[in-house]
């Protein structure tokens, strides 16, 4: 009797503490997880710690780390000169609703690092840090509405909630007259009718709609490159065109930088792409990890601040994190930390790419080395709806497979891999290169036998998502 050879073989992870957890958890926790990006049904990850680039679950499995916590990890988990920093300051007390001199430090090392920004603010999140720059900049113009760009994730306030990331494209409405995809119940109509989606490198479209409506236009919003979908970058001229466009109609630009800063460049992308927005937003890499977060802008800009504005929080720059902000932003201004992180990211991409080729696949590299994604496709994609046409059905059966032989890319083709400082040691790249062709070969063998199993990227990442609601923008 013959039978049919058994798919290159998946090792099995052991996850049956996590199993348990997560059967725990979900008695407490809606989804088991405190946020709905973790909430990945009995796949949910409970995670015992970091080192450098790597990381083990409860049961003990070891991965490289690609997702670096969705990129604050510049460095890598538990870099002890962060750590002792902090360590050292948090010995004096961690809360007094005062200011301390760490504050004034990590401010400092914004305007120093970004050369552009003259006050800003710690805030503890990124979705504070967008908030309040929104704010800012209604308050500034005396206008109501804000532009976004659909794909675009700048945090969980109901500001933000608009157009980020459906997987049907057709929720999105028609490409020249998109709808206001408010993710989720809960957000009042008349707030969501003060967002206007619009189209990433689509500057005609920007044209239109400020002559339409530019008189009640606050801001753009933008990241500089769609960091929740893949990284996608900006057109040659675009942020330029944009920046110039603004400037015609009165507009204020916000750089959200709570992915990019401090890793595309030591400024940014503003830097990398050099160009001077009016605001901008900063979280993730300017801690390592510690939940440090800023807005900040031009002087004239944020002169609204103390007297027009409302802007506070028990929290903002508490001590751990200016204490790991000063720690982070030192390391970043006087090391080569951030070339080295750009030299490991070309190296991967350089392994990745010779595996691909080889088996004659169309792929494109999207975003920075620092922060890439990797997309099945031939056309390089300039928005968030050509992400569609991308093969990211195997993106995603590549990532399950990854992770079953221990790396961990976010199991979603959107969310970009991130790379840390401590990736550059030890055999990581080749690593992750062995560990890429082999799922990637796993996949395609699946593929040829019909049996895409686990390619259900419901199960994953925008997961916990619920489900979108459309409002005509027109
Ligand atoms: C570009 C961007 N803006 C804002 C946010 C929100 O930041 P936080 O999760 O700290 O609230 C994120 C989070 O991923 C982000 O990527």
């Amino acid at each position: 009797m013959t039978t049919e050879p058994a798919l290159s073989a998946v090792p099995a992870l052991n996850r049956a503490g996590q199993l348990e957890m997560y059967r725990r958890a979900t008695r407490v926790m809606p989804g088991g997880t405190d946020s709905n990006f973790r909430a990945w049904g009995e796949d949910t990850i409970y995670v015992d710690r970091g080192q450098g680039g790597l990381v083990w679950d409860v049961d003990g499995n070891e991965f490289v780390d690609l997702r670096m916590g969705y990129g604050p990890v510049i460095l890598g988990h538990g870099d002890p000169r962060v750590d002792d920093y902090v360590n050292e300051r948090m010995r004096k007390g961690v809360s007094f609703s005062l200011t301390s001199e760490d504050e004034v430090r990590t401010i400092e090392l914004i305007c120093e690092l970004t050369g552009w920004v003259d006050q800003a603010r710690m805030t503890v999140s990124g979705t504070e840090a967008t908030m309040h720059a929104m704010r800012i900049a209604r308050a500034y113009t005396g206008r109501n509405k804000i532009v976004k760009f659909e794909g675009q994730y700048h945090g969980v306030h109901d500001y933000a909630l608009i157009s980020v990331g459906p997987d049907d494209m057709s929720e999105l409405g028609d490409a020249d007259n998109p709808v206001r995809l408010t993710w989720g119940r809960g957000i009042p109509e008349q707030v969501a009718d003060t967002i206007i989606p619009a189209r990433y490198n689509n500057i005609e479209f920007l044209r239109r709609l400020f002559e339409r409506e530019g008189d009640d236009i606050a801001a753009i919003i933008v990241e500089p490159v769609l960091g929740n979908a893949q990284g996608i970058m900006p057109e040659p001229g675009f942020h330029q065109a944009m920046r110039a466009l603004t400037e015609e109609f009165g507009i204020l630009l916000i750089f959200d930088e709570v992915k990019t800063g401090f890793r595309f460049a030591r400024g940014g992308a503003a830097e990398f792409f050099g160009i001077t927005p009016d605001l901008a937003t900063y979280a993730k890499a300017m801690g390592n990890g510690y939940p440090a977060a800023a807005f900040g802008g031009r002087d004239e800009v944020m002169s609204v601040l103390p007297d027009h504005v409302s802007h506070g929080g028990t929290y903002a720059g508490n001590r751990v994190a200016a204490a790991a902000a000063v720690a982070t932003l030192r390391i970043l201004r006087d090391t080569d930390a951030l070339a080295s992180i750009h030299q490991v990211g070309r190296s991967l991409q350089a392994g990745l790419a010779e595996v691909i080729s080889e088996r004659g696949l169309p792929y494109v590299f999207t975003g920075h080395p620092a922060m890439f994604g990797i997309m099945f496709t031939e056309q390089a994609p300039t928005e968030y709806r050509d992400w569609a046409n991308s093969d990211h059905d195997l993106y995603d059966a590549v990532a399950m497979g990854m992770h079953a032989r221990g790396a961990m890319p976010e199991p979603d083709s959107r969310e970009p891999w991130f790379i840390c400082e401590a990736h550059a040691r030890e055999d990581i790249v080749d690593r992750v290169v062995t560990i890429f062709a082999d799922s990637l070969d796993a996949a395609l063998e699946a593929r040829a036998k019909g049996d895409m199993r686990g390619v259900e990227a419901s199960q994953w990442s925008m997961a916990g998502a619920p489900a979108s609601a459309g409002t005509p923008t027109a």
